[in-house]
């Protein structure tokens, strides 16, 4: 599918709701279907992605029904899982991918794992790494890519374990193994990334403790112990807010307010950034939901700034870097971040496909050493319709689809379907607040 972002000359103003979290989803499903007891999930974010991780349990023989707008998933302790008939499909889905394969590694059960083109080319090796180190067996292709197959029945031991990439999805594919492990697992991480699981588990009254290690954060989990079923609220998805908050920023007197987002310290490096940028963005109504920071945002047009962001807040923001660079093309002044290695791993190469696009925007910018430069000249914007792929990546399209909102004649994104991996709707939502986004099928 493509689609087709218009430029708009009337500011965005209203309330909305964004879908929940996408991170928060995959793990609430995970964890409940693990612990004992009913557990009811509102807001569970219905995507493509967390449909993935929820086929998968079910294929693993856990009750799953959906009532109204709830999810009722009915778990059976730790060791209730049962081996699938099939193959697991991950599709697109990296996080469904750390985190079962970590979970199925602990299992009495073989499991074979598979996902789609774009999924069977991403490292996996992240995480299988470790998982041996703790006796976990795999049968693996080249370069320890999907498919994979977890041989199962091993007594996972525990380890001692440094992150050296900092990745979430590698830290709770870990954990979730280690609750299987007699004894002490210890995660070392040096740089902080998003706590769901952390805090998921501590709420589900898990045998985890963390603390504080000189400037390193120091994870103990010690297995064998039964989780308790608990209701989960979640909240909205931060990084399916930023289009809209970035959207909001960069059209003329635009103003929205976006309720009840998850705030997250470990997720929020882009309000830092934005913050450095004279973003008129303010929070109010802050609380606690199930161990998750919760508020809302109130965003209007800003006249921005540049900035400069250095390695470490990369992992408190790693997802908003799209949108990001699409915001500091409508600075004053050039911005510089630093330090995106990790963005080439993403559902697409992330770095490459920002700079290309927006160089077809008419922005200057380039990367010197997995830094991103960009130096923002807006009236080089070309006088025509702008075509872009979005190499099956969801967070490309719908940045660039906010591009076209302030382009001069439109942006056709390409492989646009795949915005349903983390934000279906994303399009009649934007709209209803003031954008034209139409499907376009003449590619
Ligand atoms: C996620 C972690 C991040 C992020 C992804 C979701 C998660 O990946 O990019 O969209 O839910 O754990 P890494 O932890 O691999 O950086």
């Amino acid at each position: 599918m493509q689609i087709k972002s218009l430029p708009i000359n009337k500011p965005l103003s209203g309330k909305i709701n964004i879908p929940g979290d996408k991170s928060i989803s995959h793990r609430s499903v995970i964890i409940s279907s693990i612990s004992k007891g009913k557990s009811i999930i509102t807001n569970l974010l219905e995507s493509e992605d967390v449909q993935k991780t929820l086929n998968i349990l079910k294929e693993l023989g856990v009750k799953i029904q959906k009532k109204q707008n709830k999810y009722i998933i009915n778990g059976k302790g730790l060791y209730s899982l049962k081996k699938s008939k099939k193959k697991l499909y991950l599709g697109n889905s990296g996080t469904s991918a750390r985190l079962l394969i970590g979970l199925l590694s602990a299992q009495k059960f073989q499991s074979t794992f598979t996902g789609d083109k774009s999924l069977n080319k991403r490292p996996m090796d992240r995480i299988i790494n470790p998982l041996i180190k703790m006796g976990a067996k795999f049968i693996y292709g080249k370069n320890k890519k999907l498919p994979i197959k977890i041989l199962g029945g091993q007594t996972l031991k525990p380890i001692k374990y440094s992150l050296s990439i900092p990745s979430a999805q590698i830290k709770s594919g870990i954990i979730l193994a280690s609750l299987y492990s007699k004894g002490k697992t210890i995660i070392i991480e040096k740089n902080q990334t998003r706590d769901h699981t952390e805090k998921l588990l501590k709420f589900f009254n898990s045998n985890i403790i963390i603390k504080k290690l000189n400037k390193n954060k120091k994870i103990i989990i010690k297995g064998k112990k039964e989780l308790k079923a608990k209701n989960i609220i979640i909240p909205s998805d931060f990084s399916s807010a930023s289009f809209f908050i970035i959207a909001a920023l960069i059209i003329k007197d635009s103003k929205l307010t976006i309720k009840n987002v998850n705030l997250n310290k470990t997720r929020t490096g882009l309000l830092t950034a934005l913050n450095k940028m004279n973003a008129n963005i303010k929070i109010r109504n802050k609380r606690n939901i199930n161990g998750e920071l919760v508020g809302d945002i109130y965003v209007s047009y800003s006249r921005l700034k540049g900035c400069i962001l250095k390695k470490d807040i990369s992992s408190l923001m790693i997802d908003e870097y799209p949108i990001l660079a699409v915001a500091s093309s409508f600075a004053s002044t050039s911005s510089i971040f630093y330090g995106l290695d990790e963005l080439k791993h993403k559902e697409s190469n992330r770095l490459l496909a920002i700079k290309n696009n927006l160089i077809k925007c008419g922005i200057k910018c380039y990367i010197k050493k997995n830094n991103l430069v960009i130096n923002p000249n807006i009236r080089s914007f070309p006088n025509k319709i702008i075509k872009i792929n979005s190499n099956k990546d969801h967070r490309i399209a719908m940045a660039f689809a906010i591009m076209g909102m302030v382009s001069k004649k439109g942006i056709i994104i390409n492989e646009a379907e795949y915005i349903n991996t983390s934000f279906p709707n994303f399009t009649k939502k934007i709209n209803r607040i003031g954008a034209k986004i139409i499907e376009w099928k003449n590619w």
